[in-house]
């Protein structure tokens, strides 16, 4: 390299940008903590509530602090009619992500600590949103739906009460347990797209409304959060599990990607998804109809991908793979994936933003000019 050659890291590849507790990954182990928790244990031990207050707190809660969390969250679910109404006007025209992002910006209207940028008082604003954001999602489902917002019961739990407002009716057990573990699952990744985005708006010291708002929004794309909804699009379109080799031969031949397989950190199979995959399979083996044709051209995809780009590419499936035909089987519509992974993620990325407001340093990288310079400027009314 001499003076005049920069180092370029396309896509900030391989670039450290802050020192964390919150989350670690280990790529080609395959292995993800949160706050030094294996995933593992936590989808199988604890709950949603347990680890948002792991991820914004910093260790687990005592019984005490627990039920104390899981109260002010329930007294913080409902919205206001000025959110129900912004979510009225925009839901059966826009994307829900697109709605999520609108509502929540509109939050912040009503926030009376929105400018306050203590750690208490963000950790208060981060309560609220992950608290609301759950409500916002199922109230767009319903408006969606052209159905009427359903109030948030509190005799239920996070996840129980988000089917409950979503569907009307109190979801069994199962159902309950899965909408759990998608949210124990996405609520922390490390500094992915959106969590970095999220960092960015908030390192500018605007308020953690504006830094969530721009997380929702980096987390739609389908090479990120959007990917669940992506893959199942691409499983439907594939029809027939028969058509499922044809259809990926061609994609890879057209240099199409695979939507739900591959990750810019895990060179192995991520962990979420081995975890989900259980799930897959067991809901699969006992589904008939649209689960079962799903769970098999999954599993056909799931087989030709990895044999063909696992080891030799360190392609795998990731966490938005499985997820499709089990949301489909738990009455969730497509386009409520990637909004209920914002209204988990809203907790990793509140953990990031209160870990590094403290030392705050506004994100500024450079590019690299490769164009002219001193040009000479030439009238509108001369140029050629
Ligand atoms: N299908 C087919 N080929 C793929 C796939 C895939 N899903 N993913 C990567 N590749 C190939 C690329 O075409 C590229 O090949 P090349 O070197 O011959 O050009 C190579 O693998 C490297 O891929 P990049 O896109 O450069 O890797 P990067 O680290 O930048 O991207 C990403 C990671 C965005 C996740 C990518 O794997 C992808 O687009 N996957 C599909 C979308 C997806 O599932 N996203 C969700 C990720 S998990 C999450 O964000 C919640």
């Amino acid at each position: 390299m001499n003076g005049n050659e920069v180092k370029i890291s396309i896509g900030l590849e391989g670039i450290y940008i802050a020192e964390t507790k919150v989350c670690k990954i280990d790529g080609i182990a395959g292995k993800l903590w949160y706050r030094g928790y294996p995933i593992e244990s936590l989808a199988a031990d604890s709950s949603f509530e347990e680890v948002a207050y792991l991820l914004l707190y910093g260790s687990l809660p005592k019984k005490t602090e627990l039920d104390s969390f899981a109260e002010q969250l329930k007294k913080e679910r409902d919205i206001s009619d000025n959110i129900k109404m912004i979510i009225k006007s925009l839901a059966q025209k826009s994307h829900p992500m697109d709605v999520l992002r609108t509502a929540v910006s509109a939050l912040s209207s009503e926030d009376p600590e929105l400018t306050d940028n203590s750690p208490e008082a963000n950790l208060r604003k981060a309560v609220r949103l992950t608290a609301k954001m759950t409500t916002i999602v199922a109230a767009i489902g319903r408006m969606r739906a052209g159905k009427d917002y359903i109030k948030p019961d509190n005799s239920l739990g996070h996840a129980e009460n988000f089917m409950y407002m979503l569907s009307g009716s109190k979801p069994n057990k199962e159902v309950a347990k899965f909408i759990d573990l998608m949210l124990v699952l996405h609520a922390e990744h490390g500094t992915n797209a959106s969590t970095f985005s999220t960092m960015v708006t908030g390192s500018t010291l605007a308020d953690l409304y504006a830094a969530i708002t721009s997380g929702i929004c980096a987390l739609k794309g389908p090479l990120h959060g959007g990917a669940d909804e992506a893959a199942l699009k691409m499983m439907r379109t594939i029809g027939d599990p028969a058509n499922t080799e044809k259809y990926i031969e061609d994609a890879l031949a057209g240099k199409q990607k695979i939507m739900g397989f591959g990750h810019r950190v895990y060179k192995t199979y991520d962990p979420r998804a081995k975890i989900l995959r259980s799930w897959f399979t067991d809901i699969g083996s006992k589904s008939s109809g649209e689960v079962k044709t799903l769970t098999e051209t999954a599993l056909r995809a799931e087989k030709m991908m990895i044999e063909r780009l696992g080891a030799s590419h360190g392609i795998w499936p990731n966490i938005d793979f499985f997820s499709g035909p089990l949301y489909i089987w738990a009455g969730v519509p497509a386009e409520l994936f990637t909004p209920i992974f914002a209204a988990a993620r809203v907790t990793g990325w509140s953990a990031h933003m209160l870990e590094y407001w403290p030392n705050n340093k506004i994100f500024r990288p450079l590019d690299h000019y490769t164009g002219q310079l001193d040009l000479k400027y030439i009238n509108i009314n001369d140029r050629k």
